[in-house]
């Protein structure tokens, strides 16, 4: 009787094991995924500032360049603490978003609050899949039991949700407005 509990038990034990690495195995492909798209938004953010109009949306977009880049260096911190090297790997909805926000930008005219409130939703847009994905990252982190990494991808977390409410208090206060009356 002994002998089947501690039996069924080591199964029950190299189970949880085997569950472990699969799910550590898809925290670690995830956080490979956000780190290809935070450094392709290193890259498209210049555009996305130089394409708008408002000053306010120009600033408010360098600014959050200036945090991504810090949003690089967070993973690779986040990489560190699990003992791996940061690695990259190509993000399909990040790329097929930005796309969006350059087609938008094609679509629209220079100079006009129009293609800002364009802007806008592309960015926001990208706010909300980082969110998404640092939300779900942080919880999962803190499930592997590995909580440097979990206070890491919180503090981005906030960071996004800040940049996602500028953007939507820009659009309320004056962007849209102007590209309605334009
Ligand atoms: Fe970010």
């Amino acid at each position: 009787m002994e002998k089947t509990t501690k039996r069924s038990n080591k199964a029950t034990m190299s189970k949880t094991h085997e569950n472990d690495s699969r799910l550590e195995e898809f925290f670690h492909d995830e956080l490979k995924d956000i780190y290809w798209a935070e450094k392709h938004l290193v890259k498209t953010l210049p555009k996305m500032a130089k394409a708008a109009t408002a000053q306010d949306l120009k600033t408010a977009i360098t600014d959050h360049l200036e945090v991504t880049k810090g949003h690089v260096t967070r993973l690779e911190q986040v990489f560190e603490s699990l003992n791996q090297k940061p690695q990259a790997k190509k993000c399909e909805a990040m790329e097929g978003i930005t796309k969006e926000g350059e087609s938008i930008i094609e679509d629209t005219e220079d100079g006009t609050s129009t293609r800002d409130v364009g802007i806008i939703l592309a960015c926001q847009k990208v706010e909300h899949y980082e969110i998404a994905t640092y939300g779900g990252l942080a919880q999962l982190a803190k499930t592997l039991g590995y909580e440097d990494a979990a206070g890491i991808l919180t503090k981005t977390l906030a960071e996004e949700k800040e940049a996602d409410k500028g953007l939507t208090e820009l659009a309320e206060n004056t962007v849209n407005e102007q590209a309605h009356a334009e």
